[in-house]
């Protein structure tokens, strides 16, 4: 039961709320807030965080499928911990991640005030899978403020089994682990993706437009816009996993939102260990592109909503040092972090969610997230599922 195992700071919340439900006969409990939960990796703000973090992410059995994965997640992330520290020592010590995590759910939770007053008062949580805020602390937080209705809304706008439906897996199973929010006691529902979002095309095509404005304006039509996603192993995009389509996705929507001005690529990076990954490699693009004469490059993270490792470090000094040896200009287009157009893009999404829901006209789960990929194996994907689509109810036994 989550109870015994509260943290002091919640507990003395949850306390006060019993304490406070009815005075001179009369109910005098605020009304809970509509809790939108932002589901995310996360990353370690400090570096003293780095190694959890990395046990965290080796033993996520959804991401990265181990053989003895108990036995070799402490093995593998004990080694790399050295290394990943150094990277975040140099972009300042540690992840902004949840810095932009909570602007964009605090600009998004009053937008959201405005937008829907029947829901309101609006909450953002966060519940990163692998970093402080964990599921355990989003929920507890939750408990204490008393919710009662809320959105698991992921922050990746592509799905994969591997980041949104490892997030939504981890939810259920912390959930049902303490005994708060797995069985009726919170109503749910999920907004699973939004690759082609117009807020969230329209804010890409900003950041785009702002970036070529940086080249010289004689040749400027002629920049390749190289587009950045997260790759994934071959053997999850093979299982069926719609991660890939759905990038595909945001980058043709952002450029026709840009009336196709420039050529472009989708390429793919961070890839790790011996095992064939989605490609193009965004590394080896840059240096095809500059064999071929092509030296200017606009860079577009397509698959992050906000800074962090993979575009502070990877793209900005690990991809610059190689595009400069090559003699290529390579500008990278802003990250969505605080844009204005962005945070109204999600507070839009979740409006829209909200109504359609209370109207009857969506479900609690997606239809296309109850299609399990066709080459899935795991059960916890099967239950998962089933839980959310009952709306955060077990199933009956
Ligand atoms: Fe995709 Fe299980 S791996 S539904």
């Amino acid at each position: 039961m989550l109870r015994p195992a509260l943290r002091p700071r919640y507990a003395h919340k949850i306390l006060a709320r019993g304490l406070a439900t009815v005075r001179d006969g009369q109910p005098t409990e605020k009304k809970p807030p509509t809790a939108v939960v932002m589901l995310n990796m996360g990353g370690p703000s400090t570096l003293d965080q780095v190694h959890s973090f990395l046990s965290n992410l080796f033993h996520d059995s959804d991401l990265i499928p181990l053989p003895m994965q108990k036995v070799l997640a402490p093995l593998i992330a004990k080694r790399r911990t050295p290394k990943i520290e150094e990277q975040y020592k140099e972009i300042g010590g540690g992840s902004p991640i949840l810095r932009w995590t909570r602007t964009q759910g605090e600009g998004m939770a009053a937008l959201l005030d405005e937008l829907n007053p029947e829901s309101a008062p609006h909450k953002a949580y966060v519940a990163f899978r692998y970093a402080e805020p964990l599921t355990e602390t989003c929920l507890e937080e939750m408990r204490a403020d008393g919710v009662q209705r809320a959105v698991a809304f992921t922050q990746y706008p592509q799905y994969s089994c591997s980041t949104t439906g490892s997030s939504l897996n981890e939810l259920y199973r912390v959930a049902k682990k303490e005994g708060w929010g797995a069985n009726g006691e919170v109503k749910w529902s999920a907004i699973d993706r939004w690759p082609a979002h117009p807020g969230l095309v329209k804010a890409f095509a900003a950041n785009i437009r702002k970036t070529l404005e940086s080249f010289a304006p004689e040749t400027r039509d002629e920049v390749v816009i190289l587009f950045s996603a997260h790759s994934l192993p071959i053997e999850i995009v093979n299982r069926g996993d719609t991660y890939t389509p759905e990038v595909a996705a945001t980058v043709y929507a952002v450029m026709q939102e840009l009336n196709f001005s420039n050529p472009y690529r989708l390429t793919w990076q961070s890839k790790v260990g011996p095992k064939a990954w989605q490609g193009p490699q965004t590394a080896a693009m840059v240096e095809g592109l500059a064999k071929r004469g092509h030296k200017d490059i606009c860079l577009v993270p397509v698959a992050f909503t906000s800074d962090h490792i993979e575009t502070l470090f990877e793209l900005d000094i690990e991809l610059k040092e190689d595009a400069d040896k090559l003699g290529v200009n390579l500008t990278r287009a802003g990250s969505l972090n605080d844009s204005p157009i962005f945070v109204r893009a999600l507070a839009d999404i979740v409006s829209t969610h909200l109504r359609d829901f209370d109207a009857g006209n969506v479900g609690s789960a997606s239809k296309q997230l109850m299609l399990r990929c066709p080459e899935c194996t795991s059960p916890r994907c099967a239950r998962t599922k089933s839980w959310i689509q009952k709306g955060g109810r077990e199933a009956e036994a």
